[in-house]
């Protein structure tokens, strides 16, 4: 195992079973609806990539850059560091993220989003900490995988930027974000 990692949540297996079960499930129900999936960047980079291989229909995809993050600590604040290229008007919309922890990050953009009128909103998660939740009401329509209330690193998701390129989900060891 590596060093800086206390234990594997989730090995790379799991997570690509997890992502061709929710392309299915995403295919069926998006089938005749050409949605447009917005990943969050940057951490849903490698889940995108893996969920698409999965989602057997015509889709779009495009990416918004926001932050609110900086070390383990959730600000509540977010900014728009890039915007979607596309036009999001009268289409169906969804978004693609790493983790939802409080909810925060999410509910503004989903404010944002629904500022430009699109059809429908939903929201496909690979992990949800929902004990962390603040914004109560934020539902995840797709999850991959409920996990408790820890720090993880990996497939996307950074402890300030590094081990996004880990092929797994692990529990950052707190002797690394200690230091
Ligand atoms: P929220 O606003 O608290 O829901 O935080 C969501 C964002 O915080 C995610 O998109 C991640 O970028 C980051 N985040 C939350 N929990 C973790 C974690 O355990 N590891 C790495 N990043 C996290
Ligand atoms: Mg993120």
């Amino acid at each position: 195992m590596d060093y800086f990692v206390e234990e594997v949540l989730l090995n790379h297996q799991q997570i690509v079973d997890r992502s061709k079960e929710l392309g299915d499930i995403i295919t069926s129900e998006y089938k005749f609806k050409t949605p447009i999936l917005i990943g969050l960047l940057k951490g849903s980079v490698p889940f995108m990539a893996e969920l698409i291989k999965y989602i057997d229909c015509p889709m779009e995809m495009d990416f918004l850059k926001v932050s609110s993050y900086s070390g383990t600590e959730s600000t509540g604040r977010v900014n728009i560091k890039s915007d979607l290229a596309v036009d999001i008007f009268g289409r169906d919309i969804l978004i693609v993220e790493d983790i939802i922890d409080s909810g925060l990050t999410l509910m503004k953009v989903i404010e944002l989003l629904k500022e430009r009128k699109p059809k429908s909103i939903e929201i496909v998660t690979l992990l949800d900490k929902n004990e962390g939740r603040i914004v109560k009401e934020l539902i995840p329509k797709y999850i991959g995988f409920s996990i408790p209330n820890k720090f993880v690193i990996g497939f996307g998701l950074d402890y300030n930027e590094l081990y996004r390129n880990l092929d797994y989900i692990g529990v950052l060891k707190p002797s690394i974000y200690m230091k």
